[in-house]
This record gives structure tokens, sequence and C-alpha cells, in this order.
């Protein structure tokens, strides 16, 4: 049987927010106590549109600052940069040979992603939940946590394990490396939970809040200061009514839906006590205790995380050893994938 463990990733991008912390962060750093955690900055992924060289590095670093600032311990969790791991693109090809291009071209992301130009995208961009796949399965995990816009991604790990294991069945079992079912690979659980799977934009409640949206002014950065996430959060869009009396009269009002998730979320509460709470008050009462919450959260974790990334000494070592650690794991899995596939 497989150890209970958890991969999740995060691109160095552009400017970690809300979305990305609640989504997925906070979520990674409980997991901690009872899992095998493994955190990366996925920095292969980001490149599948350009990025900056100097952009890279410094983006780099602020998620593994955002990682440790938010409590995810470096000694226990394993914290790196994926392009530390060259086995991750080593997998990532094997991986592009099991997959079929019919499953990358049905992933919503790489439609929305690619838009009407998906002759003009980087090949990397189609390719990317194979390099995902990749990550994911060269530590065999069995759990990630994952905001609900990447379940279709793990979906598909599912599929190229399950390819894998099937189409190299024979080799596995005749080089001795399969599990008591004979798969080399798990079937990887999500774990989606929690009121705050997917954060939308403060402007638009239709709209998710994302780091590819630079137009959006409405997005709260995990670098912003106390002043300006009270700010962005008073000036949220919402309807004119005051919040309802009962959880059920969310449906139908994404904007007033999406701060009461906020403040769960913020909170470690559902959303039916938040409306315990609130019910009935107007957005007079409810947005200023959700900007005190919110600044009371984010405000410390963003001075953490600010005086992190100064720190490039302190980062860096916690990327050095996280990648030592995650290429000992990352290369016994290749040991035998060479020689399943018969390299
Ligand atoms: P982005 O979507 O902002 O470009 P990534 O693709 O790097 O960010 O996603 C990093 C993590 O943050 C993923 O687990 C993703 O599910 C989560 N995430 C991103 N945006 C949101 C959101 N608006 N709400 C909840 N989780 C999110
Ligand atoms: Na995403």
């Amino acid at each position: 049987t497989f150890t209970n463990r958890v991969f999740s990733g995060i691109q160095p991008s552009g400017d970690l927010h809300l979305g990305n912390y609640l989504g997925a962060i906070r979520r990674f750093v409980p997991l901690q106590d009872t899992h095998d955690c493994i955190y990366c900055v996925v920095d292969m992924h980001a490149i599948t549109v350009w990025q900056d060289p100097d952009d890279l590095r410094r983006a780099t670093r602020e998620v593994a600052a955002a990682y440790v600032a938010a409590g995810i311990d470096p000694k226990r969790a394993i914290i790196f940069n994926q392009s530390q791991v060259m086995q991750h693109a080593e997998l990532a090809w094997i991986f592009n040979c099991v997959a079929r291009i019919g499953w990358m071209n049905r992933m919503t992301q790489f439609k929305d992603k690619a838009g009407k130009n998906s002759e003009n995208v980087s090949l990397g961009l189609l390719a990317y939940p194979s390099l995902m796949a990749a990550d994911i399965l060269l530590y065999k995990a069995t759990h990630v946590p994952v905001g609900d816009d990447q379940k279709q991604h793990l979906e598909l790990t599912r599929d190229i394990a399950a390819k894998f294991n099937n189409d190299y069945a024979a080799s596995i079992a005749a080089q001795n490396v399969g599990q008591d079912d004979g798969s080399f690979f798990p079937i990887t659980e999500p774990l989606i939970a929690g009121p705050a799977t997917r954060i939308m934009s403060l402007r638009d409640g239709t709209k998710k809040m994302s780091k590819s949206d630079p137009s959006d002014q409405s997005r709260i950065s995990l670098l912003d200061n106390a002043d300006g996430i009270a700010k962005k959060i008073k000036k949220a869009t919402t309807d004119p009514e005051p919040l309802p009396e009962t959880v059920e009269g969310l449906a139908g009002r994404p904007e007033a839906d999406n701060l009461v998730g906020i403040y769960a979320a913020l909170s470690d509460q559902s959303k039916t006590q938040v409306i315990a709470e609130f019910g009935g008050k107007g957005w007079g009462t409810f947005k200023p205790a959700l900007a005190d919450l919110a600044v009371s959260v984010l405000g410390p974790m963003g001075e953490e995380m600010r005086r992190l990334v100064e720190d490039t000494t302190t980062i860096d070592a916690i990327l050095r050893d996280g990648a030592e650690r995650a290429r000992a794991l990352a290369e016994a899995t290749m040991v035998d994938v060479r020689s399943i596939v018969g390299f």
C-alpha cells in the first residue's frame, strides 16, 4: 500500500491572491499533521506562457515565502521548486507518450487559456496536465488538495496512472515493482472541501479571482497591507439586499455567496454559521466585520511574507534542502519507471 502522501503546487506566475490562499495554501497547513506533504513551486508550469526571467525568479521565492508565512514547516513538509528536480521533466515525457492528444484537447482550462488562438500557444500549454501528472505520481501521492478549477486535471492524472499501470502491467510484474494489486502508480484522490473551493472576483461575482486577469484591481494580493485589504473589501460589488436569513437565500446571489464564503473560510466556519451570525444584517455591518477578519489573518502573514522575500538566503536554503529531499524520492520512482519502460 501507498504512504498517505499529499502533493500540491502553485505557479510562480504573478501576484498570489486570496483565492490561492483560501483554495490552496491555507488548506495545506493542517495536512502536515495527517500526511507526508510535498508542496512545490511549479516554475516549469509557469513558463507554458511567457514569463520574464527576473519576474519568474522573484515569484518563485514569493510562493515559497507564502508557504512558510502561512505556517508550512519546511522541516516537516518538503518545499521546493519543480525545475530543480529534473525527474519531473523526465516522467512528463514518458506520460506524453502514454496520454492521448484527445485527452488534452478536452481540457477546459486549455480551451480557456488558448482561446481562439489555439494554434499559436505553446505546446507546453497543451501538455500541461501531463507534467502535472508527473508532479503528483513521481511521489506516488495519494491525495491532492485542489481548487475545483483543477479537478479535471486531476482526473487526467488518474487516467494516466491507470493507463500506465495497464499498458505496462506485464513489465511491472516482471520487474517485481508493483503493489499487491499489480499497480505501480496510485489512483490519486482529490481533497476538495470547505466553503472556499472557488473564490470569485470582488468586482464580478461570476468570474474566478485569478492571477491571470491583470485588469482586475479588486483582487486581494497576499502582499497587500492592512489598509489595502480593508479598502478592497469595502469596495466589493454587492447587490442592495441585506444578507439572507438562511444559507439557502445565498442561491442566485453570487457576490453575497462569495463574501460569506470568504468569511467562513477565513474563520474556519461553515456558511451556515456565518449566516446564523449575520443573517438579515446589511452590508454596512458585514463588510467592516469581514475587513477586520481578513486584516487579522492576512495582515501578519503578508508582513512575514514581505520579510522572507527579502531574506533570499533563507528562502534559497529552504528550496535547496527541499529539492534534495524531493530528488531522492523522485529518483527512487524513476529507477523503477525506467526499467518498466525498457530504458
Ligand atoms: P491561478 O489560477 O491564480 O493562476 P494557480 O493555477 O497557480 O493560480 O493555482 C494555484 C492554486 O490556487 C490551485 O490549487 C488553484 O486551485 C487555487 N486557486 C486559484 N484560484 C483560485 C480561486 N479563485 N479560488 C480558489 N482556489 C483558487
Ligand atoms: Na488555476
